[in-house]
Protein backbone atom coordinates (compact mmCIF):
# COMPACT_ATOMS: atom_id res chain seq x y z
CA UNK A 1 0.00 0.00 0.00
CA UNK A 2 1.13 3.51 -0.57
CA UNK A 3 0.84 6.43 1.69
CA UNK A 4 1.03 10.29 1.80
CA UNK A 5 1.15 12.93 4.15
CA UNK A 6 -2.62 14.09 4.71
CA UNK A 7 -1.54 17.63 4.44
CA UNK A 8 -0.16 19.30 7.37
CA UNK A 9 -2.18 16.97 9.94
CA UNK A 10 0.81 15.18 10.98
CA UNK A 11 0.19 11.72 9.86
CA UNK A 12 -0.24 9.85 7.13
CA UNK A 13 -2.88 7.74 4.89
CA UNK A 14 -3.54 5.23 2.70
CA UNK A 15 -3.88 6.25 -0.85
CA UNK A 16 -6.50 4.17 -1.20
CA UNK A 17 -9.59 4.54 1.44
CA UNK A 18 -12.52 2.64 1.49
CA UNK A 19 -16.06 3.86 0.91
CA UNK A 20 -18.64 2.03 2.82
CA UNK A 21 -21.18 3.14 0.90
CA UNK A 22 -21.39 0.30 -2.02
CA UNK A 23 -21.04 -2.63 0.67
CA UNK A 24 -21.92 -6.25 -0.50
CA UNK A 25 -25.83 -7.11 -0.74
CA UNK A 26 -28.06 -10.15 -0.54
CA UNK A 27 -31.48 -10.19 -1.46
CA UNK A 28 -33.65 -10.87 1.30
CA UNK A 29 -37.43 -11.51 0.94
CA UNK A 30 -37.43 -7.16 2.53
CA UNK A 31 -35.22 -6.25 0.06
CA UNK A 32 -31.84 -5.93 -0.84
CA UNK A 33 -29.71 -5.28 2.47
CA UNK A 34 -26.01 -4.97 3.16
CA UNK A 35 -24.22 -8.75 3.52
CA UNK A 36 -22.85 -7.94 6.99
CA UNK A 37 -20.72 -10.88 7.45
CA UNK A 38 -19.00 -10.06 4.33
CA UNK A 39 -18.65 -6.21 4.88
CA UNK A 40 -17.44 -6.75 8.20
CA UNK A 41 -14.72 -9.17 6.33
CA UNK A 42 -14.11 -7.04 3.90
CA UNK A 43 -13.69 -3.86 6.21
CA UNK A 44 -11.18 -5.76 8.34
CA UNK A 45 -9.36 -7.01 5.65
CA UNK A 46 -8.64 -3.92 4.23
CA UNK A 47 -7.78 -2.30 7.96
CA UNK A 48 -5.27 -5.96 7.95
CA UNK A 49 -3.68 -5.26 4.24
CA UNK A 50 -2.81 -1.08 5.12
CA UNK A 51 -5.80 0.47 4.13
CA UNK A 52 -5.85 3.05 6.95
CA UNK A 53 -8.99 5.76 5.51
CA UNK A 54 -12.62 4.58 6.12
CA UNK A 55 -15.57 6.95 4.70
CA UNK A 56 -18.73 6.48 5.84
CA UNK A 57 -22.13 8.53 6.32
CA UNK A 58 -25.44 8.53 8.29
CA UNK A 59 -27.73 7.97 5.12
CA UNK A 60 -25.25 4.86 3.23
CA UNK A 61 -27.11 1.93 2.91
CA UNK A 62 -30.20 2.98 4.53
CA UNK A 63 -28.62 4.39 7.70
CA UNK A 64 -26.82 0.40 8.15
CA UNK A 65 -23.41 1.57 6.94
CA UNK A 66 -22.39 3.11 10.15
CA UNK A 67 -23.45 0.30 12.72
CA UNK A 68 -21.72 -2.17 10.06
CA UNK A 69 -18.74 0.20 10.13
CA UNK A 70 -19.47 0.11 13.83
CA UNK A 71 -19.16 -3.50 14.41
CA UNK A 72 -16.29 -3.94 12.02
CA UNK A 73 -14.10 -1.71 14.33
CA UNK A 74 -14.10 -4.02 17.12
CA UNK A 75 -11.91 -5.94 18.44
CA UNK A 76 -9.22 -3.35 18.07
CA UNK A 77 -9.62 -2.21 14.43
CA UNK A 78 -10.80 0.95 15.56
CA UNK A 79 -7.03 2.35 16.14
CA UNK A 80 -6.04 0.87 13.16
CA UNK A 81 -7.60 3.44 10.99
CA UNK A 82 -8.89 7.05 10.58
CA UNK A 83 -12.96 7.48 10.48
CA UNK A 84 -14.84 9.76 8.26
CA UNK A 85 -18.18 9.98 8.82
CA UNK A 86 -20.50 12.87 7.22
CA UNK A 87 -24.01 14.98 8.57
CA UNK A 88 -26.37 14.85 6.43
CA UNK A 89 -27.12 18.41 5.84
CA UNK A 90 -30.64 18.09 4.25
CA UNK A 91 -32.15 16.25 7.41
CA UNK A 92 -30.72 19.54 9.38
CA UNK A 93 -33.48 22.22 10.12
CA UNK A 94 -32.35 23.22 13.39
CA UNK A 95 -29.31 23.40 15.54
CA UNK A 96 -30.70 20.38 17.42
CA UNK A 97 -31.04 18.15 14.99
CA UNK A 98 -27.44 18.14 14.29
CA UNK A 99 -26.76 17.63 17.82
CA UNK A 100 -28.92 14.91 18.20
CA UNK A 101 -27.93 13.09 14.30
CA UNK A 102 -24.23 13.15 16.05
CA UNK A 103 -25.25 11.36 19.19
CA UNK A 104 -26.66 8.49 17.23
CA UNK A 105 -24.12 8.41 14.85
CA UNK A 106 -21.36 7.91 17.81
CA UNK A 107 -23.72 5.08 19.04
CA UNK A 108 -24.05 3.39 15.78
CA UNK A 109 -20.27 4.02 15.05
CA UNK A 110 -19.64 2.51 18.71
CA UNK A 111 -16.79 5.13 19.16
CA UNK A 112 -16.22 8.08 21.30
CA UNK A 113 -15.16 10.37 18.47
CA UNK A 114 -14.69 10.44 14.61
CA UNK A 115 -11.16 11.33 13.20
CA UNK A 116 -13.08 13.31 10.04
CA UNK A 117 -16.59 14.88 10.57
CA UNK A 118 -17.91 16.16 7.21
CA UNK A 119 -20.55 18.32 6.30
CA UNK A 120 -22.31 15.97 3.52
CA UNK A 121 -22.80 17.05 0.09
CA UNK A 122 -22.40 20.94 0.19
CA UNK A 123 -24.38 22.89 -2.24
CA UNK A 124 -25.07 26.46 -3.06
CA UNK A 125 -28.27 25.97 -0.90
CA UNK A 126 -27.06 23.71 1.96
CA UNK A 127 -23.88 25.85 2.90
CA UNK A 128 -26.61 28.97 2.77
CA UNK A 129 -27.78 27.03 5.51
CA UNK A 130 -24.62 25.86 7.27
CA UNK A 131 -24.31 29.46 7.73
CA UNK A 132 -27.24 30.22 8.93
CA UNK A 133 -27.06 27.68 11.39
CA UNK A 134 -24.09 28.59 13.08
CA UNK A 135 -22.93 24.52 11.82
CA UNK A 136 -19.11 24.95 11.96
CA UNK A 137 -19.14 26.81 14.96
CA UNK A 138 -21.49 23.57 16.34
CA UNK A 139 -18.79 21.44 14.69
CA UNK A 140 -15.93 23.47 16.58
CA UNK A 141 -17.56 22.72 20.03
CA UNK A 142 -17.13 18.66 18.57
CA UNK A 143 -13.88 19.33 18.23
CA UNK A 144 -12.68 21.17 21.47
CA UNK A 145 -14.45 18.07 23.52
CA UNK A 146 -12.80 15.75 21.57
CA UNK A 147 -15.39 14.36 19.78
CA UNK A 148 -14.18 14.95 16.38
CA UNK A 149 -10.84 15.71 15.35
CA UNK A 150 -11.21 17.29 12.17
CA UNK A 151 -13.47 19.18 9.80
CA UNK A 152 -14.12 19.31 6.45
CA UNK A 153 -17.15 18.80 3.66
CA UNK A 154 -18.00 16.60 0.69
CA UNK A 155 -18.88 18.21 -2.56
CA UNK A 156 -21.46 18.32 -5.34
CA UNK A 157 -22.17 21.83 -7.34
CA UNK A 158 -20.79 23.89 -9.40
CA UNK A 159 -17.29 24.87 -9.83
CA UNK A 160 -17.61 28.61 -8.70
CA UNK A 161 -19.64 27.41 -5.16
CA UNK A 162 -16.59 25.27 -4.70
CA UNK A 163 -14.44 28.37 -4.55
CA UNK A 164 -16.29 29.81 -2.55
CA UNK A 165 -16.45 27.46 -0.13
CA UNK A 166 -13.13 26.20 0.48
CA UNK A 167 -12.47 30.32 0.54
CA UNK A 168 -15.05 30.56 3.59
CA UNK A 169 -12.98 28.63 6.09
CA UNK A 170 -10.04 26.86 7.10
CA UNK A 171 -10.91 23.26 6.43
CA UNK A 172 -9.37 20.23 7.57
CA UNK A 173 -9.99 18.58 4.05
CA UNK A 174 -12.15 18.37 1.15
CA UNK A 175 -13.97 15.31 -1.29
CA UNK A 176 -15.09 16.07 -4.04
CA UNK A 177 -15.92 13.46 -7.46
CA UNK A 178 -13.10 13.43 -9.53
CA UNK A 179 -12.62 10.25 -12.61
CA UNK A 180 -11.31 10.51 -15.83
CA UNK A 181 -14.79 11.22 -17.77
CA UNK A 182 -15.51 14.29 -14.57
CA UNK A 183 -12.12 16.46 -15.74
CA UNK A 184 -15.12 19.39 -16.01
CA UNK A 185 -17.86 18.07 -13.80
CA UNK A 186 -18.74 19.89 -10.00
CA UNK A 187 -15.39 20.91 -8.45
CA UNK A 188 -13.34 18.86 -10.92
CA UNK A 189 -9.08 19.20 -11.45
CA UNK A 190 -9.82 22.76 -11.27
CA UNK A 191 -11.19 22.40 -8.12
CA UNK A 192 -8.53 20.38 -7.51
CA UNK A 193 -5.48 22.45 -7.85
CA UNK A 194 -7.48 25.29 -6.25
CA UNK A 195 -7.88 22.99 -3.01
CA UNK A 196 -4.09 22.13 -3.02
CA UNK A 197 -2.51 25.26 -3.78
CA UNK A 198 -4.34 26.39 -0.82
CA UNK A 199 -2.91 23.10 1.54
CA UNK A 200 -6.51 21.57 1.35
CA UNK A 201 -6.08 17.73 1.62
CA UNK A 202 -8.13 16.49 -1.17
CA UNK A 203 -9.97 13.04 -0.66
CA UNK A 204 -11.17 11.96 -3.80
CA UNK A 205 -14.87 10.20 -4.41
CA UNK A 206 -16.54 7.81 -7.52
CA UNK A 207 -13.27 7.65 -8.75
CA UNK A 208 -14.31 4.89 -11.41
CA UNK A 209 -17.43 6.91 -11.73
CA UNK A 210 -19.85 4.48 -8.89
CA UNK A 211 -18.74 1.47 -11.39
CA UNK A 212 -19.40 2.60 -15.09
CA UNK A 213 -15.82 2.97 -15.69
CA UNK A 214 -15.43 -0.78 -14.55
CA UNK A 215 -17.72 -2.41 -16.04
CA UNK A 216 -20.34 -2.84 -19.02
CA UNK A 217 -17.47 -0.71 -21.01
CA UNK A 218 -17.71 0.03 -24.94
CA UNK A 219 -15.71 -2.58 -26.98
CA UNK A 220 -14.08 0.13 -28.57
CA UNK A 221 -12.87 1.69 -25.29
CA UNK A 222 -11.60 -2.28 -24.57
CA UNK A 223 -9.67 -2.37 -27.81
CA UNK A 224 -8.28 1.45 -27.33
CA UNK A 225 -6.92 0.78 -23.49
CA UNK A 226 -5.61 -2.47 -24.84
CA UNK A 227 -3.05 -0.75 -27.52
CA UNK A 228 -1.26 0.53 -24.46
CA UNK A 229 2.14 -1.64 -23.84
CA UNK A 230 1.60 -2.27 -20.32
CA UNK A 231 -1.53 -4.00 -20.45
CA UNK A 232 -3.88 -2.76 -17.39
CA UNK A 233 -7.38 -2.88 -16.69
CA UNK A 234 -9.61 -0.02 -17.24
CA UNK A 235 -10.08 0.17 -13.02
CA UNK A 236 -6.22 0.18 -12.91
CA UNK A 237 -5.82 3.18 -15.87
CA UNK A 238 -9.27 5.16 -14.07
CA UNK A 239 -7.14 4.96 -10.55
CA UNK A 240 -3.74 5.61 -11.52
CA UNK A 241 -4.49 8.83 -13.81
CA UNK A 242 -6.04 9.97 -10.39
CA UNK A 243 -2.74 8.94 -8.33
CA UNK A 244 -0.64 11.24 -10.77
CA UNK A 245 -2.02 14.56 -9.92
CA UNK A 246 0.27 15.42 -6.73
CA UNK A 247 -2.98 17.61 -4.90
CA UNK A 248 -4.82 13.76 -4.49
CA UNK A 249 -4.52 12.76 -1.29
CA UNK A 250 -6.70 9.39 -0.77
CA UNK A 251 -9.08 7.82 -3.70
CA UNK A 252 -11.63 6.47 -2.22
CA UNK A 253 -13.42 3.73 -3.97
CA UNK A 254 -16.60 1.16 -2.75
CA UNK A 255 -16.04 -1.83 -3.26
CA UNK A 256 -18.90 -4.81 -3.49
CA UNK A 257 -16.79 -8.28 -3.27
CA UNK A 258 -13.76 -9.35 -1.74
CA UNK A 259 -12.45 -9.28 -5.32
CA UNK A 260 -12.66 -5.98 -5.90
CA UNK A 261 -11.14 -5.16 -2.72
CA UNK A 262 -8.04 -7.54 -3.45
CA UNK A 263 -7.63 -6.03 -7.19
CA UNK A 264 -7.54 -2.40 -5.62
CA UNK A 265 -5.19 -3.06 -2.79
CA UNK A 266 -2.78 -4.58 -5.47
CA UNK A 267 -3.37 -1.60 -7.49
CA UNK A 268 -2.46 0.46 -4.41
CA UNK A 269 0.82 -1.31 -3.59
CA UNK A 270 1.83 -0.73 -7.55
CA UNK A 271 1.15 2.14 -8.72
CA UNK A 272 3.36 5.40 -7.67
CA UNK A 273 2.39 8.70 -7.27
CA UNK A 274 3.21 11.31 -10.10
CA UNK A 275 4.38 8.51 -12.66
CA UNK A 276 2.26 8.18 -15.50
CA UNK A 277 4.36 8.73 -19.09
CA UNK A 278 3.14 11.36 -21.48
CA UNK A 279 2.51 8.00 -24.02
CA UNK A 280 0.18 7.06 -20.96
CA UNK A 281 -1.55 10.53 -20.25
CA UNK A 282 -2.01 10.59 -23.94
CA UNK A 283 -3.62 7.31 -23.77
CA UNK A 284 -5.90 8.59 -21.11
CA UNK A 285 -6.38 11.68 -23.47
CA UNK A 286 -7.40 9.23 -25.93
CA UNK A 287 -10.39 7.53 -24.15
CA UNK A 288 -11.52 10.25 -22.50
CA UNK A 289 -12.16 11.89 -26.29
CA UNK A 290 -13.57 8.54 -27.17
CA UNK A 291 -16.27 8.68 -24.22
CA UNK A 292 -17.12 12.14 -25.20
CA UNK A 293 -17.78 11.46 -28.92
CA UNK A 294 -20.31 9.17 -27.42
CA UNK A 295 -22.09 12.37 -26.15
CA UNK A 296 -25.87 13.49 -27.79
CA UNK A 297 -25.59 16.38 -26.30
CA UNK A 298 -22.74 19.19 -25.90
CA UNK A 299 -24.40 20.49 -22.28
CA UNK A 300 -22.08 21.57 -20.12
CA UNK A 301 -24.62 21.54 -17.15
CA UNK A 302 -23.54 25.51 -16.76
CA UNK A 303 -27.04 25.88 -15.91
CA UNK A 304 -27.53 29.09 -17.79
CA UNK A 305 -30.89 27.59 -18.97
CA UNK A 306 -32.40 27.20 -15.15
CA UNK A 307 -34.77 27.87 -13.57
CA UNK A 308 -36.98 27.19 -16.52
CA UNK A 309 -40.82 28.66 -16.21
CA UNK A 310 -42.21 25.10 -16.68
CA UNK A 311 -39.22 23.17 -14.33
CA UNK A 312 -38.05 21.17 -16.50
CA UNK A 313 -34.89 20.32 -15.36
CA UNK A 314 -32.80 20.45 -18.53
CA UNK A 315 -29.36 19.88 -17.71
CA UNK A 316 -30.20 16.52 -15.53
CA UNK A 317 -32.20 15.23 -18.19
CA UNK A 318 -29.02 15.55 -20.66
CA UNK A 319 -26.59 14.23 -17.99
CA UNK A 320 -29.07 11.00 -17.80
CA UNK A 321 -29.63 10.86 -21.64
CA UNK A 322 -25.29 10.97 -21.83
CA UNK A 323 -24.58 8.33 -19.92
CA UNK A 324 -27.06 6.31 -21.27
CA UNK A 325 -25.35 6.80 -24.44
CA UNK A 326 -21.74 7.05 -23.33
CA UNK A 327 -22.00 3.58 -21.58
CA UNK A 328 -24.46 2.14 -24.01
CA UNK A 329 -27.22 0.97 -21.54
CA UNK A 330 -30.17 3.51 -20.95
CA UNK A 331 -31.26 1.22 -17.40
CA UNK A 332 -30.02 3.41 -14.91
CA UNK A 333 -30.60 6.59 -16.77
CA UNK A 334 -33.97 5.64 -17.14
CA UNK A 335 -34.60 5.33 -13.64
CA UNK A 336 -32.95 8.63 -12.60
CA UNK A 337 -35.44 9.95 -15.14
CA UNK A 338 -38.48 7.96 -13.87
CA UNK A 339 -37.80 10.04 -10.69
CA UNK A 340 -37.95 13.46 -12.80
CA UNK A 341 -41.12 12.41 -14.34
CA UNK A 342 -42.50 11.88 -10.69
CA UNK A 343 -41.99 14.99 -10.28
CA UNK A 344 -43.24 16.46 -13.49
CA UNK A 345 -39.78 17.60 -14.00
CA UNK A 346 -39.11 15.76 -17.63
CA UNK A 347 -39.29 16.87 -21.15
CA UNK A 348 -42.70 15.96 -21.40
CA UNK A 349 -43.72 19.64 -19.79
CA UNK A 350 -41.75 21.68 -21.67
CA UNK A 351 -44.00 24.05 -23.55
CA UNK A 352 -41.34 24.73 -26.25
CA UNK A 353 -41.35 28.73 -25.27
CA UNK A 354 -37.50 28.81 -26.12
CA UNK A 355 -36.55 30.82 -23.60
CA UNK A 356 -33.46 28.51 -22.39
CA UNK A 357 -32.25 28.12 -26.28
CA UNK A 358 -31.80 32.00 -25.93
CA UNK A 359 -29.44 31.72 -23.38
CA UNK A 360 -28.00 28.69 -23.48
CA UNK A 361 -23.96 29.33 -24.40
CA UNK A 362 -23.51 26.33 -26.36
CA UNK A 363 -25.61 27.23 -28.80
CA UNK A 364 -27.74 23.37 -28.38
CA UNK A 365 -31.10 23.21 -29.98
CA UNK A 366 -32.27 22.51 -26.72
CA UNK A 367 -36.63 22.08 -27.23
CA UNK A 368 -35.29 19.11 -30.04
CA UNK A 369 -32.67 17.37 -27.86
CA UNK A 370 -35.29 17.07 -25.16
CA UNK A 371 -37.96 15.51 -27.61
CA UNK A 372 -34.96 13.21 -28.07
CA UNK A 373 -34.04 12.78 -24.47
CA UNK A 374 -37.37 11.68 -23.58
CA UNK A 375 -37.65 9.40 -26.62
CA UNK A 376 -34.38 7.74 -25.43
CA UNK A 377 -35.13 7.58 -21.80
CA UNK A 378 -39.04 7.13 -20.91
N1 LIG B 1 -19.95 12.50 0.15
C1 LIG B 1 -20.63 12.22 -0.93
O1 LIG B 1 -21.45 13.01 -1.37
C2 LIG B 1 -20.33 10.93 -1.61
C3 LIG B 1 -20.90 10.60 -2.83
C4 LIG B 1 -20.50 9.46 -3.44
C5 LIG B 1 -19.56 8.63 -2.83
N2 LIG B 1 -19.04 8.94 -1.62
C6 LIG B 1 -18.04 8.09 -0.93
O2 LIG B 1 -16.98 7.82 -1.83
C7 LIG B 1 -16.82 6.42 -1.94
C8 LIG B 1 -16.30 6.12 -3.32
O3 LIG B 1 -17.28 6.39 -4.31
P1 LIG B 1 -17.84 5.17 -5.13
O4 LIG B 1 -18.24 4.08 -4.21
O5 LIG B 1 -18.84 5.74 -6.06
O6 LIG B 1 -16.50 4.70 -5.89
P2 LIG B 1 -16.27 4.13 -7.34
O7 LIG B 1 -14.93 3.48 -7.29
O8 LIG B 1 -16.46 5.17 -8.38
O9 LIG B 1 -17.40 3.03 -7.55
C9 LIG B 1 -17.42 1.88 -6.77
C10 LIG B 1 -17.96 0.73 -7.61
O10 LIG B 1 -17.02 0.45 -8.65
C11 LIG B 1 -16.94 -0.92 -8.87
N3 LIG B 1 -15.57 -1.37 -8.55
C12 LIG B 1 -14.74 -0.95 -7.57
N4 LIG B 1 -13.56 -1.60 -7.65
C13 LIG B 1 -13.65 -2.44 -8.69
C14 LIG B 1 -12.76 -3.38 -9.28
N5 LIG B 1 -11.52 -3.57 -8.83
N6 LIG B 1 -13.18 -4.09 -10.36
C15 LIG B 1 -14.42 -3.90 -10.87
N7 LIG B 1 -15.32 -3.03 -10.35
C16 LIG B 1 -14.93 -2.30 -9.27
C17 LIG B 1 -17.99 -1.57 -7.98
O11 LIG B 1 -19.21 -1.59 -8.72
P3 LIG B 1 -20.30 -2.78 -8.52
O12 LIG B 1 -20.71 -2.71 -7.09
O13 LIG B 1 -21.38 -2.41 -9.47
O14 LIG B 1 -19.60 -4.05 -8.86
C18 LIG B 1 -18.10 -0.57 -6.86
O15 LIG B 1 -19.32 -0.65 -6.17
C19 LIG B 1 -18.20 5.86 -1.61
O16 LIG B 1 -18.17 4.49 -1.29
C20 LIG B 1 -18.59 6.75 -0.47
O17 LIG B 1 -17.94 6.31 0.71
C21 LIG B 1 -19.39 10.09 -1.02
Amino acid sequence: MQYKDFGKLGFQTSVFGMGCMRLPEVQTPEGRKVDEAEAIKMIRYALDHGVNYLDTAYGYHDGTSERIVGQALQDGYREKTKLATKLPLWRVETLEDAERIFEEQLTKLQVESVDFYLLHAVKADRWQKVQELKILEFLEELRKAGKIKYIGFSFHDQLEVFKEVIDAYPWDMCQIQLNILDEEFQAGVEGLRYAGTRGIPVVIMEPLKGGKLAQNIPADVLDLWATAPVKRSPVEWAFRWLYNYPEVTVILSGVSSMAQLQENIRIFAEARSHSMTPEELDLVRQVISLYASKTKVPCTECGYCLPCPQEVAIPRIFRHYNEGSIFEQYDESSRHYQELIAKAHDASVCVECGACEQVCPQGIRITEQLKAADQALR
